[in-house]
């Protein structure tokens, strides 16, 4: 979605009918949270603070949620978004490693994105290709039996892709 600024943003059409159809349920909160970074690949703060005014919530509630739950994003994602599989087959075979040898390539760590905005990179529980473990993933492009020296080559991939 292009957006330049968040301060931009507004509710779009389908999140606010999203919002009306949950707003009286039981854990209406994650699912419109989740809806809202569905929407727009983070939760922005803009649209956290209609969402209080709209659901007559504290935004600190909102808040609450969204860092107790380590999926919900507070800042916009990368281009590309480097997912680490740190599942207990890719801790053991040197995923760590990988996060390393990422951070010395594009010079960020977990749940940071490059000042280009070309790269995000998060760590992720298991996604279910354990026999290649070491696994990484590109924007869901699956990377396995993964060696340190061949992150540059990955990077450099989707690089401006
Ligand atoms: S532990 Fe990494 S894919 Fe299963």
């Amino acid at each position: 979605m292009p957006v330049s600024t968040t301060e931009e943003l507004k509710i779009t059409d389908g999140l606010m009918e999203f919002v009306q159809e949950w707003k009286n349920k039981p854990g209406n909160l994650i699912m419109i949270l989740h809806r809202t970074q569905q929407e727009y690949g983070f939760v922005p703060r803009k649209i956290a603070m209609d969402l209080a005014k709209v659901l007559d919530v504290p935004l600190a509630k909102i808040y609450g949620v969204i860092t107790f739950y380590h999926f919900f994003k507070l800042e916009k994602p990368g281009k590309n978004q480097i997912s680490v599989c740190m599942g207990t087959a890719c801790y053991l075979k040197g995923a760590g490693d990988l996060i390393q040898e990422i951070e010395n390539v594009i010079g960020i760590g977990v749940n940071q994105t490059t000042d280009d905005q070309e790269f995000s990179l998060e760590s992720v529980r298991c996604v279910g290709c354990c026999g290649l473990a070491p696994v990484l993933t590109v924007n869901g492009e699956v990377y396995g039996k993964l060696k340190k020296d061949q992150i540059a080559e990955i990077v450099a991939k989707h690089r401006g892709a």
